[in-house]
């Protein structure tokens, strides 16, 4: 009987081993039926989604060694605009942002970068504003304070009530887990920055980050100064 208990001792304890999916990035215990399930549910259904096929008629804004970005306007063929849409939900559900709806859908521009593997691998939506505030000092995260309240209370406190003009919104930005620290947000908004606005290059001030997430900030702030 005490080996018996023991087992199931080692059992719970084991559940404490997380995996990253190499294919899909989802944290998870593989000892655990539940995170299982949970694993088998997104899995197909993520990849499906960041699966690019390609389209008839493509918007190609950039080409890399590693992949190109395409961008989607509002009155761009079904198939287009779904994509889009369904690639915005997945960063939306990982930002934690409850609303799909954009600010002024008419005017949103998607930006996708689909790689050498046909996956849509970072997505960034744009959108027209006039004014902006700009984002204050990054806070240090007090102790006892987990990391989803923090984050929650410091979109609140973040930005000043100094309205700067700016001409580009970006209200998205997001990178596949799998495929991060390797430039391609920075290449979504180099790219934003010359394909915005016809026939003009926008600066680096010009461009504001809309309720920026901790990450959204570090990024921000290492491409603002560089
Ligand atoms: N921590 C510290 N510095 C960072 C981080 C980070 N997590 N991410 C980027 N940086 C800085 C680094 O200096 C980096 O250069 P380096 O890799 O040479 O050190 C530089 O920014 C450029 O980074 P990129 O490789 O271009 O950025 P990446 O493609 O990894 O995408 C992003 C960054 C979009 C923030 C990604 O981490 C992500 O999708 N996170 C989850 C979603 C999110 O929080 N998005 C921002 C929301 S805010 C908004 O949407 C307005
Ligand atoms: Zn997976």
């Amino acid at each position: 009987r005490q080996t018996d208990n023991q087992l199931i001792i080692d059992a719970g304890q084991k559940q404490f081993g997380a995996t990253t999916c190499g294919s899909c990035g989802m944290l998870y215990s593989t000892d655990s039926p539940e995170d299982n399930f949970q694993h088998t549910q997104f899995h197909q259904r993520f990849l499906d989604t960041i699966k690019f096929v390609g389209w008839k008629k493509e918007r190609v804004v950039a080409e890399f060694w590693d992949g190109k970005i395409i961008l989607v306007l509002p009155d761009d063929p079904k198939y287009a605009t779904k994509k889009a849409e369904d690639v915005r939900r997945i960063a939306d559900s990982e930002l934690g942002f409850q609303q799909i709806t954009l600010s002024s859908p008419s005017s949103a521009k998607t930006y996708l970068f689909i790689n050498s593997d046909k996956m849509v691998v970072g997505c960034l939506v744009a959108e027209n504003i006039r004014q902006a505030f700009r984002v204050l000092e990054q806070q240090e995260k007090p102790k006892d304070m987990n990391k989803e309240d923090f984050m929650e209370h410091h979109r609140a406190w973040c930005c000043s009530t100094v309205s700067e003009k700016a001409i580009c919104g970006v209200s998205r930005i997001w990178v596949f887990s799998l495929m991060r620290r390797k430039g391609i947000a920075t290449r979504l908004l180099d790219t934003v920055r010359t394909t915005f606005m016809y026939g003009s290059h926008l600066t680096k001030e010009e461009i504001a980050f809309s309720d920026p997430t901790p990450e959204g900030k570090l990024f921000a702030t290492k491409y603002c100064e560089t």
